[in-house]
């Protein structure tokens, strides 16, 4: 018998997140996963995630709640590092509430989380307004403007509106805002915002607001299995993205340490999940980026359309330096491609695996992302046509897909073990690697 805790012997905590700029499948591969798990839990973002499920012929578009919600039985939860629209959050909820059993037992949100309020939104919309073309695309749901007060020390959070000053707290920030925002040439009317912000904070007290890094460490260390789910992607993070072009938060494994309050060494697994090939909304770098037909086609057969703004998705190959980056700063132990299917109408694939930049070869993303001089270097593969979406079993997909996913293994030095072949829960194959 020892005195001390044998670290080794706890469940970990592992993670799954996004390896490009976002709308990988994240929210798809989730639901898949979440009957292995007995919590679900967010670590960072806010609404302006849109995580897509499909099943029995139905679709969700989650934003802020996780993506187990619909496993009864499993806990989900909202961590301290997510930023919460009281707003959104309610929608979500009045969307889901006759689908789902037992929602206010098994959504808890983190005491610590930061509230997004209606002015954050219009300080969001002034700034990108005042950026003009240099705009960062933006979801305009007041990401920036609510992690810039978290940092400075200013911000609400969740676990304030159980105190009896909220309301005081409430109209001082807003009024520091209001100042803020009498310096930019834009118009706004407060008042209908801020009424239905003050409903939507009064209905959240129904829920459970808890201090999420306990609850998340009791169920590990009770033997409970915990997937943490990143929102957007590593090319988004806030420090290792295409800055400035990405998002105010940490996408990243490290960002589930502090979204959840687990410690490094108690993180487990690392799912890192792709597409097949690669898409990003909002302004920015992409190097692979297809501006041509081919653009538009895989727009069209992958129905890239953002699942929060409906914006158009930009299109391109897969980018390999980028990928390597993005597994190298998250530990990636297992890789997840999604979207095979929408590669099936278009003959041969290309694969970015170098940049010409500066009249050199690299195959790394240099600090000068942003520098028009990144032409991608292609290699070609071979593709596929047949029809992937009625496939049930790994055994049965066509040679070159088979052949896509070793060459893709053995660049990324890293296992592909689930591909994903439609946006449906069941559209999933499990895959054996030897690695694994
Ligand atoms: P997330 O933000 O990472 O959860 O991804 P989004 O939900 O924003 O975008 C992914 C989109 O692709 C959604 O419309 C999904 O339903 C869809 N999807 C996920 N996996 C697949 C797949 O393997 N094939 C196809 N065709 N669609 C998929
Ligand atoms: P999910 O979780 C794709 C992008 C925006 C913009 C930039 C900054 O669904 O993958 P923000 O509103 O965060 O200030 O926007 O980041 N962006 C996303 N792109 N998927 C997302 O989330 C995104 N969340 C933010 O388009 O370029
Ligand atoms: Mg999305």
């Amino acid at each position: 018998m020892t005195r001390f805790k044998n670290l080794d012997k706890l469940k970990k905590v592992d993670v799954l997140l996004g390896l490009q700029w976002g709308d990988e499948g994240k929210g798809k591969v989730v639901d898949v996963l979440t009957p292995e798990y007995d919590v679900i839990a967010r670590f960072q973002g806010g609404p302006n995630a849109g995580h897509t499920l499909e099943f029995d012929g139905i679709k969700h578009v989650l934003h802020t709640i996780p993506s187990g919600i619909f496993h009864n039985n499993k806990l989900n939860v909202v961590g301290n590092g997510v930023v919460i629209d009281p707003i959104i959050f309610m929608k979500e909820i009045d969307a889901l509430i006759d689908m789902v059993d037992n929602i206010n037992d098994r959504l808890l949100l983190s005491r610590k989380a930061h509230l997004i309020l209606p002015t954050h939104r219009l300080l969001d919309a002034a700034s990108e307004q005042a950026k003009g073309k240099q705009k960062i695309g933006s979801t305009l749901k007041g990401i920036g403007p609510t992690y810039m007060d978290k940092t400075g020390r200013n911000g609400l959070r969740i676990g304030d509106i159980e105190t009896a000053d909220f309301k005081t707290k409430y109209e001082n920030l807003r009024s520091k805002h209001e100042q803020i925002l009498a310096q930019f040439d834009f118009e706004y009317d407060l008042t209908e915002m801020e009424k239905e912000w003050l409903l939507s904070i009064e209905k959240l007290k129904q829920f459970s607001l808890i201090d999420s890094e306990h609850l998340v460490n009791n169920e590990r260390k009770a033997g409970k299995k915990v997937l943490a789910e990143g929102a957007q992607g590593t090319l988004l993070d806030i420090d290792f993205g295409s800055y400035p072009f990405v998002t105010s938060s940490n996408t990243i494994t490290a960002g589930a340490c502090t979204g959840l309050g687990v410690a490094p060494n108690q993180i487990g697994e690392v799912y890192g999940i792709f597409k097949a090939y690669c898409t990003r909304v909002g302004s920015g770098p992409f190097p692979t980026e297809l501006l041509d037909e081919v653009g538009e086609r895989m727009r069209k057969a992958g129905h890239e359309f953002g699942a929060t703004t409906g914006r158009p998705r930009r299109c391109g190959w897969i980018d390999l330096p980028a990928l390597k980056y993005a597994i190298m700063i998250n530990g990636v132990t297992q890789l997840i491609m999604t979207k095979a299917d929408v590669l099936s109408e278009f003959g041969n694939i290309q694969v970015c695996t170098k940049y010409a930049h500066k009249g050199e070869e690299i195959d790394y993303l240099p600090f000068d992302v942003l520098s028009e001089d990144m032409t991608p270097i292609y290699e070609e593969l071979p593709g596929w046509s047949e029809d992937l979406t009625e496939l049930s079993s790994i055994d049965s997909i066509p040679a070159s897909l088979n052949n896509y996913i070793e060459y893709l293994e053995n660049a990324l030095e890293t296992p592909i073990t689930i591909v994903s072949v439609g946006p449906d829960r069941s559209q999933t194959l499990m895959r054996k690697s030897e690695q694994v």
